[in-house]
């Protein structure tokens, strides 16, 4: 088959857009408005940027029906700083909850009955019971224009500063946990997956000793020229 996503001619009983560009990791993002209250929301258009050094994005779509962008973009903008928790397949249910569509002055952490804990180098705290946060502060963000204004589109994004990885999510060769930490992914419909197993399968080609260098998270070697 073939459409084109102007006309929505696919001919399907749902969209199949949101099912293509899968898995997508979810960022779960916590902000504080210029009075500090603490708002928290996933994001499945979420991605890192760049390694050296990292930046991360996330993008959101306006409210419903609405010009207005959601509270997680409106905060990032006004007050600079933002954190990214990582979404796991035990704190599915709460972030769920997280995503729910509430007003601006209900904090959605509190509904989904998370306890927050103190950033290190921003005011936005953290989800306790995530393994992993990243601390980020805001570099720019990029609208993209929607049909219509609800699907009007910003793109986020942060520079990472600060990164904080629970003992237990790291095993003890030294790498990061992920089939301990079953790391949460979006799929199309209602539909979500986790990481439930990997595989590994090493670079070939040229340029392996940069490309090995990356792998232990070193800038690659300066080439002579
Ligand atoms: C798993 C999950 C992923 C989501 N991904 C997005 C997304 O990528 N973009 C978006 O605009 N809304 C997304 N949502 C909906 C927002 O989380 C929801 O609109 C939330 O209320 C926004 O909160 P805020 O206004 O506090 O920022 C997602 C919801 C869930 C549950």
């Amino acid at each position: 088959m073939f459409y084109e996503p102007d006309k929505g001619n696919h001919g399907l009983p749902h969209d199949p857009y949101k099912s293509i560009v899968v898995p997508r990791p979810i960022g779960w993002i916590s902000t504080v408005d210029r009075a500090g209250r603490v708002n928290l929301a996933p994001f499945s258009q979420f991605n890192n940027l760049g390694y050296d050094p990292p930046y991360v994005m996330f993008a959101a779509a306006n409210f419903p029906r609405s010009p207005r962008p959601k509270d997680s973009v409106a905060n990032v903008v006004e007050t600079c700083e933002f954190v990214v928790n990582m979404a796991t397949y035990e704190l599915r249910e709460a972030v769920n909850i997280t995503g729910s569509a509430v007003d601006a002055d209900v904090d959605e952490a509190t509904l989904a009955g998370l306890e927050m804990i103190a950033s290190t180098l921003v005011k936005p705290p953290r989800v306790a019971a995530s393994p992993i946060h990243l601390e980020c502060r805001y570099h720019c963000t990029l609208a993209l224009p929607g049909r219509n204004l609800e699907q009007s589109h910003y793109v986020v994004v942060g520079r990472v500063v600060g990164v904080h990885i629970k003992d237990d999510a790291i095993t003890a060769d030294g790498r990061i946990d992920v089939l301990k930490l079953r790391p949460l992914a979006r799929l199309g419909y209602h539909d979500y997956t986790s990481v439930e197993s990997l595989f590994t399968m090493p670079p070939v080609g040229p340029h392996l000793e940069a490309r090995q260098a990356g792998l232990a998270g070193k800038p690659p070697p300066a080439t002579s020229s």
